[in-house]
């Protein structure tokens, strides 16, 4: 039987390093992704992939994904270890999501890759495995936004996602907006050391305050050091800036969503302090384009992309994204 497993690549909005501490995240899944294709069957995941030189060859037993090469296999060999399927798989790997950019290329491999060798589960259980294999396959204690996005994604909607309950609200997209993801050149690799940081710092703050996502702007003065202060400080506002976005987007007030872009991303850059003068100088360039409504860095940070939302046509450079159904397996023969 010959299998096609597809998922997509997603872009988040807003709510960024919320989705660790139990907050809100609005992603969505975009029709940039990545397809694996091939045969079940033997003891062993071979992969071949289109943009890698050396292949992906998984024994069913493996058990220590941080130490497989090439570094592309680590990710299918975080699937195999997490799923750990019965039958092996041959196949090929093609993807449009840029790699580095914060646009999830490794999420939608990874629920590629799961789809093809048969996961059975629903898109919750399936998210949840692939943020396991991600964790095992990189070390760096990702949230769920990625996978969820890239399981449950709904074609002309964004995702509001209770990261507590991990319920979503499909949020239609407005007509009359356009979205873009514009690379800034420097690649993103999740500083892994720095991403588990920002989270000690977070859980540090949960200390003093309770959950994050329960606490309010008038609990901030119960943290005594500035740092974890402000890494709270980010977190709270960040939770009421992504309820807000969602009202916005609904009204379809994109001027009210687009400021709230801008100071997501100040304080992202400020308080949270993952962004990068790259970052900062490209973020700043989009927003003094004419047309331009907000503008912020997407995903982790560290480099990789900026998402702007913008009038229709206003940027004729970088991907522009269209919503997108979130991952599916065809099984044919
Ligand atoms: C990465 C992680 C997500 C999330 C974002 C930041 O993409 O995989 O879980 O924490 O960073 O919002």
């Amino acid at each position: 039987m010959r299998v096609r497993a597809f998922a997509p690549g997603r872009v988040n909005l807003i709510g960024d390093h919320t989705d660790y501490s139990g907050g809100y995240v609005l992603p969505m899944a975009v029709h940039l992704g990545t397809t694996v294709e091939g045969v079940r069957g033997g003891d062993e995941v071979h992969l071949v992939s289109d943009q890698e030189s050396e292949d992906a060859v998984i024994a069913l037993t493996e058990d220590e994904p941080q130490g497989v090469e090439p570094a592309w296999a680590r990710y299918v060999a975080g699937v195999v270890a997490e799923i750990r399927p019965r039958k092996g798989f041959r196949g090929r790997v093609r993807s449009t999501v840029p790699v580095g950019a914060g646009l999830s290329s490794s999420a939608a491999l990874e629920l590629a890759v799961a789809g093809a060798l048969g996961f059975p589960g629903p898109p919750l259980d399936l998210a949840r495995a692939c943020q396991r294999a991600e964790q095992r396959a990189s070390g760096v204690p990702c949230g769920i936004m990625d996978q969820l996005t890239s399981a449950a994604g709904r074609a002309g909607h964004a995702l509001l996602i209770d990261c507590s309950t991990c319920s979503i609200r499909p949020i239609a997209r407005p007509e009359g907006a356009d979205i873009v993801a514009v690379h800034s050149g420097q690649s993103r690799r999740v500083a892994g050391s720095a991403y588990a940081e920002r989270k000690a710092d977070c859980d540090r703050a949960a200390r003093f305050v309770g959950p994050l996502r329960d606490a309010t702007r008038a609990d901030l003065t119960q943290i005594p050091d500035p740092r974890t202060r402000h890494r709270a400080r980010h977190v709270i506002t960040e939770n009421e800036r992504v309820l807000a976005f969602a009202q916005a987007w609904a009204d379809g007030d994109m001027v009210v969503a687009g400021e709230l872009m801008d100071v997501s991303h100040a304080s992202l850059r400020d308080d949270f302090e993952v962004s990068s003068p790259v970052l900062d100088s490209l973020v700043d360039r989009l927003r003094q384009t004419p047309g331009v409504f907000g503008a912020r860095l997407t995903g982790a940070g560290f480099g990789g992309c900026a998402v702007a939302l913008t009038e229709p046509g206003a940027l004729s450079e970088g991907w522009h994204l269209e919503a997108a159904d979130g991952a599916r397996v065809v099984e044919e023969g």
